[in-house]
């Protein structure tokens, strides 16, 4: 019953989008604000009492047996990639508000609260930002992040401030360590694993190092008919190289993934060779060690490119996240509840980013993955099958139970 709920649910945020047809909510948007006031009345419904914070994060408190009990934190995020799922992000929020919504009903209390959390922004899509929400909440926020400017030069002070959000009182986001208990959140798998072994559920034993940058190609702009092709210096045909070298990279070392996901070409015209060439790169590997081992390559990639074409190439770090993992007692826990279920309980690496890397820096935290069509995720045929939906319910249920009964 509340499974079938969660899954209209995750439909219905799907109407606040800032592209008809398509879903996609950026950080700080009309359509990412939108959404988190459904969510929120939602909260309202079930009883819990909300708050907005000044990065426009979303928190629905549900009291502990006594008040101001240290609260356990569930959830995730309510923005989206450009053109993504209805599931990333929202399906954690709403099977959150969905447990609580099992304890309200029958006005059991917990010896800790229950904080349901909806994040503003862990896509990172708009400023480069991984885990912003969530960053703000473990007293991480960047220093240079407000200043950031997106795609179309509106500085991240600016867009904040426009959906009500308070760019001089980021530091009041930061949670008290000694009042969080721990950090639960549930996520599709975005791969195929479970799938692929008839299993609906699995525990999520960390979340791999990812680097990201923001690159930029020097040539020279000239004209595309009479410029001879010797001793041009195109700026995107480097970059073309980069690529693929970073492609190269990837496939050569065991578990690294590489990605260069956005490419713009300057002046863009069809007859002028490309002058500036703007990137990025995500760059992703289980162990630190080997992470940083793979920049090193990159870098001399870059330096060889650089020489043999005559072009400038420089870089920006945008975020690095070294490898989290995941809490062992939390772990066991879920392993026990799973196993209560009567499935199997299956350990999973995170080769994604969530918002868990944020908050281990405050507390323990934990992670449930469910299963999901094909492995297919950042992309709108994203599904997932409402009975998983409903075993994952039990599952958490069960999880927070335990962990209530615990010293
Ligand atoms: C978030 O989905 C990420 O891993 O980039
Ligand atoms: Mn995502
Ligand atoms: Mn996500």
């Amino acid at each position: 019953m509340d499974a079938d709920t969660v899954m209209a649910r995750c439909d219905a945020l799907q109407e606040h989008t800032e592209e008809p047809g398509k879903l996609t909510r950026r950080f700080a948007t009309p359509a990412l604000e939108a959404a988190t006031a459904t969510v929120e009345g939602w909260m309202r419904e079930t009883g819990l009492e909300t708050r907005r914070d000044a990065v426009r994060n979303l928190f629905g408190r549900y009291e502990g047996a006594r008040d101001d009990a240290p609260a356990f934190l569930i959830g995730s995020h309510l923005d989206s990639v450009p053109d993504g799922g209805r599931y990333d992000g929202p399906l954690g929020v709403l099977t959150a508000l969905a447990v609580v919504e099992r304890f309200a009903s029958r006005g059991e209390r917990l010896p800790f609260a229950l904080e349901v959390c909806a994040f503003s922004d862990e896509e990172s899509v708009r400023y480069g930002t991984a885990y912003l929400g969530s960053s703000a909440v473990a007293g991480a926020f960047g220093d240079d992040w407000l200043d950031r400017v997106d795609r179309d030069g509106i500085a991240m002070r600016d867009a904040l401030r426009a959906v009500g959000g308070d760019p001089d009182a980021i530091a009041s986001c930061a949670r008290n360590p000694a009042d969080t208990v721990g950090w639960l959140e549930l996520h599709i798998e975005q791969g195929p694993s479970l799938e692929s072994e008839g299993l609906p559920i699995g525990v999520v034993t960390g979340i791999q190092a990812a680097v990201r940058h923001a690159w930029e190609v020097r040539g020279m702009a000239g004209h595309a008919g009479t410029t001879p092709m010797a001793g041009r210096r195109d700026a995107l045909a480097a970059a073309a190289a980069l690529v693929l070298a970073v492609e190269e990279i990837g496939r050569a070392m065991p578990d690294l993934v590489a990605t260069v996901g956005i490419i713009d070409a300057e002046p863009g015209a069809m007859n002028v060779i490309p002058g500036r060439v703007t990137f990025t790169t995500d760059i992703r590997h289980p162990e630190d060690a080997r992470l940083a081992e793979a920049m090193a390559a990159i870098d001399r990639a870059v330096a060889a490119i650089a020489g043999e074409r005559g072009v400038g190439i420089s870089s920006t770090e945008l975020s690095a996240d070294p490898s989290v993992p995941c809490d062992a007692r939390l772990r066991a826990v879920l392993h026990d509840a799973i196993g209560a279920e009567g499935f199997p309980a299956r350990d999973l690496a995170s080769g994604a980013g969530h918002d868990a890397a944020a908050l281990a820096a405050i507390c323990p935290v934990a992670m449930l993955f469910l299963r999901c069509e094909g492995g297919i995720s950042h992309n709108p045929a994203e599904n997932v099958d409402g009975l998983d939906v409903a075993i994952a319910l039990d599952v958490m249920e069960r999880a927070l139970l335990d962990l209530g009964a615990r010293p």
